[in-house]
């Protein structure tokens, strides 16, 4: 099985073109992540017409700040059993929709991740992602293997990093909240030091259309301690909410004026 190698895929969403930063999308799985976020940026949610499909459950909420155009997207609640809409698929689809109509300069992606110790994760912690990989695309077949991890490296981001003082490590994905013994193998191949539910779809989505993307997750629980998961989880989420939503008007403040190249 791979792991992480230097590939050759190079970095999301390094444009040639330098425009100065003028939209940003942040898209973010969980409700209760989005809105103490969507309060201090004073967003308000889209009227009629939506830029999404009558169909679909996801959300956007808009505004500006810091002279930027700002849409917090989140993919909604499941309509069979009305909790929020996390995992890949959903992500997915909310980032590819979100990218043709609004046409992001840059995504954020926010949200909770499990941080490993051994790494230097504390809960609390917000982490900038480097690296992005997928722990539970298991395809032992030659290059398919490869493209089951599909790393992808992050949008450089060397000057952002400095001035906020942000943690740095490479995120590993998977669609599960706990680790069964296989992801734990693949997540240590993938050099991870934090654990989400979405990171690598979006990053999928954004190195498809060039779009450069921060991965910035706060950290819930300690993977390799000695609490269960679940329960450190749901301790820590509004603590990691506020985390967010303490650092995410910072890099928005950061970013407003500059072009990517300058971050
Ligand atoms: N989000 C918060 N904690 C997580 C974990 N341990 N695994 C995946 N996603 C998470």
């Amino acid at each position: 099985m791979a792991g992480v190698e230097e590939v050759g895929t190079g970095a999301v969403g390094v444009p040639s073109s330098g425009n100065t930063i003028s939209t940003v999308l942040v898209v973010i799985a969980m409700q209760a992540e989005a809105m103490p976020l969507v309060q201090t940026l004073q967003l308000t949610e889209e009227d009629e017409p939506s830029v999404f499909p009558k169909a679909v459950p996801w959300k956007k909420y808009s505004g500006t700040h810091e002279g930027l155009s700002v849409h917090i997207v989140v993919p909604g609640k499941d309509f069979h059993l009305g909790v929020d809409s996390v995992g890949t698929v959903p992500v997915s689809m909310l980032t590819y929709a979100s990218i043709v109509s609004l046409h992001p300069d840059l995504i954020i992606n926010a949200g909770t991740a499990g941080g490993f110790q051994s790494k230097g994760a504390a809960i609390g912690d917000v982490f900038v992602a480097t690296h992005f990989a997928n722990h539970d695309r298991r395809i032992p077949v030659p290059v398919f293997d490869e493209y089951g991890i599909g790393t992808l490296g992050a949008t450089p981001i060397p000057n952002l990093v400095k001035a906020l003082a942000l943690k740095e490590g490479k995120m590993s994905t998977g669609n599960s909240l706990d680790m069964t013994p296989e992801d734990e193998e693949i997540i240590k191949a993938n050099d991870a030091t934090i654990k989400d539910m979405e990171g690598a779809a979006v990053a999928y989505v954004a190195d498809l259309f060039t779009v450069p993307l921060i991965a910035l997750k706060a950290v819930t629980d300690i993977v390799d301690g000695s609490k269960p998961t679940v329960e450190e989880f749901l301790e820590n989420m509004s603590t990691a909410a506020a985390a967010l939503s303490a650092m995410v008007p910072r890099v928005l403040k950061y970013v407003s004026g500059k072009k990517i190249a300058d971050l």
